[in-house]
């Protein structure tokens, strides 16, 4: 090897073992390290809410007492633990759980508040979770809703989720929803 490649060598090292971003300790308590390094991910996977049988996942916690009498259902507040699948069949696979609140917040027209931890349990996911706060117009066809956080390989996350019901059944509430969930972490 001559000399120039040697070079060329070591400073590959050199550049691939330093850090690109500068760590700067701004104040005694307070360090700032700028990274441009942003992982953008996708997800599409389908939320199963079962209100009725013997085993639901969605379970009526709360209510008002005019909550009955509401078009809405205003102020009704449900608890889930939805599973998240691959595809629209309940019994394929498994990628995690929705576990949160879900209430009625709208009195004109239905609009859910959701706060939610979507938790995963598939591959390099396994552990790993999103969390999903805000409004859902469930009879509209399409909703957006922010993502806030997360954890694990989605540590910083922010992003949104695009819902889209599959099938809804009314007479039980029982629902499958599409989800597409973009997120920058
Ligand atoms: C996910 O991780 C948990 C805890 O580490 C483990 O028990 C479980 O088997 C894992 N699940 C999958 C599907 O790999
Ligand atoms: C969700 O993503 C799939 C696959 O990219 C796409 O076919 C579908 O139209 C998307 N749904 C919505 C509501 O954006």
């Amino acid at each position: 090897m001559t000399k120039l490649g040697v070079v060329v060598v070591l400073f590959s090292l050199v550049a691939a073992i330093l850090p690109c971003a500068q760590s700067l300790k701004v104040e005694s308590w307070a360090t700032r390290l700028e990274s441009r390094k942003e992982t953008v991910t996708s997800l599409q996977f389908y939320f199963h809410d079962t209100l009725s049988g013997k085993n639901p996942s969605a379970v009526r916690v709360a209510q008002a007492t005019d909550t009955a009498k509401s078009p809405t259902l205003f102020g009704l507040v449900m608890m889930a633990d939805d599973p998240l699948t691959e595809t629209t069949d309940p019994n394929s696979k498994l990628v995690g759980r929705a576990q949160g609140l879900y209430g009625s917040a709208g009195k004109q027209e239905l609009g859910l508040i959701m706060a939610m931890n979507f938790g995963f349990t598939d591959g390099i996911y396994n552990g790993s979770c999103i969390s999903l706060l805000g409004r859902n117009a469930g009879l509209h066809p399409v909703r957006e809703m922010p993502i806030v956080g997360g954890t694990g390989l989605f540590r910083l996350a922010r992003g949104y989720a695009i819902a889209q019901t599959h099938w809804f059944d009314p007479p039980t509430g029982d629902a499958i929803v599409g989800y597409n969930v973009t997120v920058v972490h």
